[in-house]
């Protein structure tokens, strides 16, 4: 599946699924306070894992922010949030739910992570994205994630790093051929490539990160679906 199938589904994950594609625990009908606060809870949890650095003297960008569920939360915690997702209308919609004077959103090519509102950040924040982007898109955005970050940041993100099995793949066909038959979603999740996922191991993230500058200082997490990486720029 290419990169544009990708981009494409979710700039229409909205109108296809609702608020739902965002996060597995998100029903389409919940309302948006619920969605706000499922956004601080995972914060919540990310900061008890990972020993984030927060402060409201730091700014933070925001990798695949959709509606701005975790952006919102993430201003609770930092002076400055930029927010930036591959999807238009997911950026357009994340603009107008949220009101808060420290919060911006931008549209992203899907090649580069490089925010026009600013030069460099503190903390580069992502959850539930990587794991969406094969290995070459991921390489360059690791890239510009340290060429984004001062000289201390921090890169902080969340990736499913359960291997993927063959039965796994049978589901990626099943889903899409469930897709062109006009079927939305299956078992509770959206069928559409967005979804579609790929396994970047440990020591690929390990040395992909090294090798561009990084200090990999963890590779954490409960479970290997909730697995966390924290990286400093030095
Ligand atoms: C499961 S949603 C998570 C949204 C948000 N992080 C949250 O937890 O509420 C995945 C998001 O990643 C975005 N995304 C997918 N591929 C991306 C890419 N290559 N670059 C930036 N964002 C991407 C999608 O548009 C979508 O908004």
């Amino acid at each position: 599946m290419s990169q544009s199938a990708s981009i494409e589904w979710w700039n229409k994950s909205l109108d296809e699924v609702g608020i739902h594609s965002m996060d597995k625990l998100v029903a389409a009908d919940d309302a948006w306070s619920s969605v706000l606060q499922s956004g601080r809870d995972d914060l919540a949890r990310a900061i008890t894992i990972t020993g984030m650095k927060c402060g409201k003297d730091r700014t933070a960008v925001e990798v695949g922010c959709g509606l701005g569920r975790m952006s919102t939360a993430l201003a609770d915690q930092f002076g400055e949030v930029v927010g930036i997702d591959i999807a238009p209308r997911l950026i357009e919609e994340a603009r107008r739910r949220n009101e808060l004077s420290n919060v911006s959103f931008e549209v992203a090519d899907g090649i580069h992570l490089r925010p026009a509102s600013i030069e460099q950040c503190d903390t580069l924040f992502s959850y539930e994205v990587f794991y969406y982007i094969d290995k070459p898109a991921l390489t360059t955005y690791f890239q510009d994630a340290f060429a984004l970050l001062r000289s201390g940041g921090e890169f902080v993100f969340q990736l499913n790093l359960e291997p993927v099995r063959r039965k796994t793949r049978l589901s990626f066909l099943l889903r899409r051929m469930l897709y062109a038959c006009g079927i939305k979603q299956w078992r509770g999740w959206p069928t559409g490539a967005g979804y579609r996922r790929y396994y970047h191991s440990p020591d690929w993230l390990r040395n992909t990160l090294t090798r561009i500058g990084f200090r990999v200082d963890k590779i954490t997490g409960p479970t290997a679906r909730q697995t966390w990486i924290i990286a400093s720029r030095p």
